[in-house]
Order: C-alpha cells, then sequence, then structure tokens
C-alpha cells in the first residue's frame, strides 16, 4: 500500500498542529469575507445552533430521483413525482416529529413542492414546526479523478453555486450538503491520493460558498462501504480522508464554528462477514478517529448511515456515547445522526405505498426517529 492516503505520517503531523490552531477559532477573515459572513451571521448561527441541539437529528430525505427509485422499487412502488411528494410530506407531518428531527435535507424538487391540501409548500410545513429545511447542491459523483478505469469520481455542481445558494435562501433553505464519495480497494490502493485531495477541495470550495450565502454547509466526505476490507482499513482511511478535508477547509478559510460533519462510521466493509457485529470496534474506532481530527469549533458531527441496518446505526452511535462517557469525558461537539435509510427503511416498508398505511409508515418512523435519539444521548 503507498501513496498520501495510506502512509501519512506527515500529513498528520501538519493536521495535529492544525488542530492546535483552530481547537478554539478558525483564522482570521479577509475584510470582504468578514463582511459578506456578517450579512448571515445570524442566520449562520441560528442554524447552528438548531442543528447541534442534543438529542435531534437530521433526517435526509434528500434522495435523487434516480435513488429514490431504487428505495421504492424495493416495495413496488412507482417513481413519479406525486408519489415522492406523498412519501415526503408523510414524513414531514409524523406526529412529534420535531422532538427528534432538527432539521430535513431536501432534494430541489420537494423545497419547492405543494403539500396535499395545496395551502402551502413542504418547506413551510418544516418551519411551522420549527425544522430548519436544508437543500442538496451537489449534481453527483460524476467527475472522473485518478485513474482511468479505477471509477474515482469527484462530484460535480461547483458551476452558479453561489447564485443557486441564493435562490435556495431565498426559498427557505438555511443549510446545504454536498456529498463527495471515496471508495476502498485494497489492492489498488484506493482511494487514491488524487480523489482524496479533489474532493477535500471541493468540499472546502463548496463549504465557503455556502457560508457567503448564508446556508450551514453539511460536508460530507462519505467513505462508501462497499468491499470486504476490515475495520482496520475503514479506520486508516477515514482518518487520512478526514485530515486532508479539514486541512482544505482551512485553507479555503471556512468558518468551522458554522458548519457541520457528516462523516462514516468506521466500520468493516458491507462485503466482510463483521460489517454488522463488532460493535465495540466500530465505536472505539470512530470515537479515536474523529477526536483525532475533528477541530473542537466544529459545532456538529452527524453520521450518515451508509447502508448499515437501521439497528446498527443506533446501537453503534449509543455505544459511542456510553465509551465516552465511561472514560469520565465529553465530546466538544454534538455527535449525532443525518441519516436516510436507517430512518426510513422500515417506515417505507409499513406505507408499501398504500397511502392508506400512512399512519403505520409515520409511525415506524417515529419509532427509529426516537431510538436515534435516545442513542445521540447514550440512552438507548
Ligand atoms: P444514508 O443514511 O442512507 O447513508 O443517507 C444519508 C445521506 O444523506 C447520504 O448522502
Amino acid at each position: 500500500m503507498t501513496g498520501v492516503v495510506w502512509n501519512t505520517n506527515e500529513d498528520e503531523k501538519k493536521h495535529r498542529h492544525t488542530l492546535r490552531r483552530t481547537r478554539t477559532s478558525s483564522r482570521s477573515l479577509s475584510l470582504r469575507e468578514a463582511r459578506t459572513m456578517a450579512g448571515f451571521d445570524d442566520a449562520l448561527k441560528s442554524t447552528r445552533a438548531k442543528l447541534s441541539e442534543p438529542g435531534k437529528g437530521i433526517l435526509a430525505a434528500d434522495e435523487s430521483t434516480g435513488t429514490i427509485g431504487k428505495r421504492f422499487q424495493s416495495i413496488g412502488v412507482e417513481n413519479v413525482e406525486a408519489n415522492r411528494r406523498f412519501w415526503r410530506e408523510t414524513l414531514f407531518t409524523a406526529k412529534d416529529v420535531e422532538k427528534y428531527i432538527s432539521g430535513v435535507i431536501l432534494f430541489e424538487e420537494t423545497l419547492y413542492a405543494k403539500s396535499e391540501d395545496g395551502t402551502g409548500t413542504l418547506t413551510e410545513i418544516l418551519r411551522k414546526k420549527d425544522i430548519v429545511p436544508g437543500i442538496k447542491v451537489d449534481k453527483g459523483a460524476t467527475i472522473p479523478v485518478g485513474k482511468d478505469g479505477d471509477g474515482e469520481t469527484d462530484t460535480d455542481g461547483m458551476d452558479g453555486l453561489g447564485e443557486r445558494c441564493a435562490t435556495f435562501y431565498k426559498a427557505g433553505a438555511r443549510f446545504a450538503k454536498w456529498r463527495a464519495v471515496l471508495k476502498i480497494d485494497v489492492e489498488k490502493a484506493l482511494p487514491s491520493a488524487d480523489a482524496v485531495e479533489a474532493n477535500a477541495k471541493s468540499l472546502a470550495k463548496y463549504a465557503k460558498i455556502c457560508q457567503e450565502n448564508g446556508l450551514v454547509p453539511i460536508v460530507e466526505p462519505e467513505i462508501v462501504p462497499d468491499g470486504k476490507h476490515d475495520v482496520e482499513v475503514s479506520k486508516t482511511v477515514t482518518k487520512n480522508v478526514l485530515t486532508k478535508v479539514f486541512e482544505h477547509l482551512n485553507k479555503e478559510n471556512v468558518n468551522l464554528e458554522l458548519m457541520v460533519l457528516k462523516p462514516n462510521m468506521v466500520t468493516p466493509g458491507s462485503g466482510n462477514e463483521e460489517s454488522e457485529k463488532d460493535d465495540l470496534k466500530v465505536a472505539e474506532y470512530t470515537n479515536e478517529v474523529l477526536l483525532a481530527c475533528v477541530p473542537e469549533a466544529v459545532p456538529a458531527i452527524l453520521f450518515l448511515s451508509g447502508g448499515q441496518s437501521e439497528d446498527a446505526a443506533s446501537r453503534r452511535l449509543n455505544l459511542m456515547h456510553k465509551m465516552q462517557k465511561e472514560s469520565d469525558k465529553t465530546f466538544p461537539w454534538t455527535l449525532s445522526y443525518s441519516y436516510g435509510r436507517a430512518l426510513q427503511a422500515s417506515a417505507l416498508k409499513a406505507w408499501s405505498g398504500d397511502n392508506s398505511n400512512a399512519g403505520k409508515g409515520q409511525e415506524a418512523f417515529i419509532e427509529k426517529a426516537k431510538s436515534c435519539s435516545l442513542a445521540s444521548l447514550g440512552e438507548l
């Protein structure tokens, strides 16, 4: 195994320096940056406060049309706008949703979608419940990087991003998401240094543009779980990717106090026989990596579920908190969830496209949201 991603003593030294430097505040802003951000200061701070409320997390309901099509296919539901809107409104109107959900990430179509009764938009439904609407601003991981044939990508969506952020802000969005995708292949030493570098740069550039336009950026470097690799490999790669991401966030002068990190947990590959087991190691390694890589200035770390079962995603989050409490320490950031599948899988099955079962779908969703909320406090 060679390359920056796999062998990073030097990177780590640099990062430890950065981590100390950014423990309490990010570096000073230029006059132009300070003026732009000042216009949105209250909005950014209020969003930051909401998204880092203890005991709450984010619902990721921003599946692209293609991705939600796959989820619908598994329950025999046609992938048309009416069904997508119905399903999302079902989730947003579930009783007590605001007790467990602080924000919802929307796909652009949903940001403007009208409610079933035609009296308002889904965005307004969320705002009335004091749930912050967010928006997926990336256009998918489609730009080839690294060696031909390795299938590595950078994420698309930088063109006109500032204008789009400004439009989304006007439509009521207060935070954004950009998903970078990295994959592990031990034989090929992937992710390559090029892919890690390109994605870290894009995440930082995106985050800066969001902050200049009043949106709190969710920075999501997802190392997808595909593969048979063990948890040790996942730990090395996650640590190196996060180190690079924070290096670029600092270079780009992103205000770390006004962003959210959305990482993967450190898990074995989904093709590894341990993938659903070994919770102790997953929790221990994830805590170790996050404490080593994420500056205290970051207000919240909200995990993606990345194809873990609903139970594993909440069990492991719970364990991370229990371990930290047992060591008599507290995390410097809110550590919680921003789940898509791990909040919706049972609910989708309960609904199964029969709208008379929408209530059952809501009950299943709230049951999962409640256990995630307890897990995020170490009280499951
Ligand atoms: P999962 O929790 O289903 O991984 O989705 C979260 C997400 O937003 C991925 O970008």
